[in-house]
């Protein structure tokens, strides 16, 4: 689909130029006509050369099928889905996305391919050395399938959720892959999502104009969520698996405890999307956390007090 949009757009444009050249030629020289077809052939020619070395081809494509439900994932998501043979995707996008799974080979035991874990397992020991080993082992198990289909001419898509490129645990594959000129088709994310179950303009912080997304610090990395809130602007916190409690107690250092929070559960799921609306300060005693499903987001700032502020619809 991209393939044609790009053909289409390039043939336009270089046409369009070189018309401009012909009609300058006829105003000024009357000997020059069959000089100008064979220059405007040679243009022609030039032009698809050009967008034959533009042209990308793959057998292989990342997916983002978006937050949760089907009628989240793009229209180029689900043509991509609907020309792969080979799918790879959790068992929970086997199931949402049955109708334009049939008749594709369905692979969803690869789920949870972490690439912290599929590091070198001598770096670990004890229960996380057994992991990066099983890891690896899954790792490399993939990878030979992907390859296999590829060269036997089948085109693979792996589904990921939300958008694949925001904290997406199969980015690695775009390395691993490379030679095989992948291709992501970008999703909704589930900070999308959540923006718009919130119904609030997230960049109207009152004193700030930006929004910091980030995860927890587990992550090894230089901004920390005390460096990165200092201006106290709008965040929005992709919790993954760290705990409930270290987020409020990072958030806790910068931001005063009567800033707002919310809670974002199951973003762009008609039967899950829940908010939970508290502060810094009183989180603790407002919020559960081992009522929290995974897929939830905090979002912290100013813009949650100016509920006048709706998003128009
Ligand atoms: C590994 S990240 C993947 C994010 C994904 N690439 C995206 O663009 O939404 C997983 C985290 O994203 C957030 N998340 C994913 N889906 C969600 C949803 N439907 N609603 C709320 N948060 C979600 C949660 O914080 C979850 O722990």
């Amino acid at each position: 689909m991209s393939n044609k949009l790009t053909r289409s757009f390039g043939s336009l444009s270089i046409s369009t130029f070189h018309l401009k050249r012909i009609m300058n030629f006829i105003l000024h020289s009357s000997r020059s006509v069959l000089l100008l077809l064979a220059l405007a052939a040679a243009s022609l020619s030039h032009s698809s050369f050009v967008v034959a070395d533009n042209a990308v081809s793959t057998h292989f494509y990342l997916v983002g099928v978006g937050p949760g439900d089907a009628d989240l994932m793009t229209l180029r998501a689900v043509n991509t889905i609907q020309d792969a043979d080979v799918i790879l995707c959790r068992k929970e996008h086997a199931e949402i996305l049955s109708e334009y799974l049939d008749g594709k080979e369905l692979h969803h035991e690869f789920s949870r391919m972490i690439p912290f874990f599929s590091r070198d397992p001598s770096l670990y020991s004890g229960e996380d050395r057994k992991r990066a080993e099983d890891y690896q082992e899954k790792r490399a198990k993939l990878v030979r399938l992907v390859r296999d289909a590829v060269q036997a001419g089948r085109t693979v898509a792996v589904l990921d959720y939300g958008d694949p490129m925001i904290y997406g645990p199969r980015v690695w594959m775009l390395q691993e892959f490379q030679d095989l000129n992948p291709i992501v088709v970008p999703g909704l994310s589930s900070f999308n999502a959540a923006n718009a179950a919130l119904g609030l303009g997230i960049t109207s912080g009152g004193h700030t104009k930006s929004v910091t997304l980030t995860a927890g610090d587990w992550i090894p990395a230089d901004d920390t969520i005390e460096k990165l809130s200092v201006h106290r602007n709008t965040m929005v916190l992709f919790t993954m698996r760290a705990e409930f409690e270290h987020f409020i107690n990072q958030l806790a250092i910068n931001y005063p405890p009567e800033t707002p929070i919310a809670i974002v559960q199951q973003a762009g799921r008609a039967d899950g999307e829940k908010i939970i609306h508290s502060t810094i300060g009183t989180a603790f005693d407002e919020i559960d956390a081992d009522d929290l499903p995974f897929e939830y987001l905090i979002y912290v700032g100013d813009f949650l007090k100016n509920g006048e502020r709706k998003s128009p619809r």
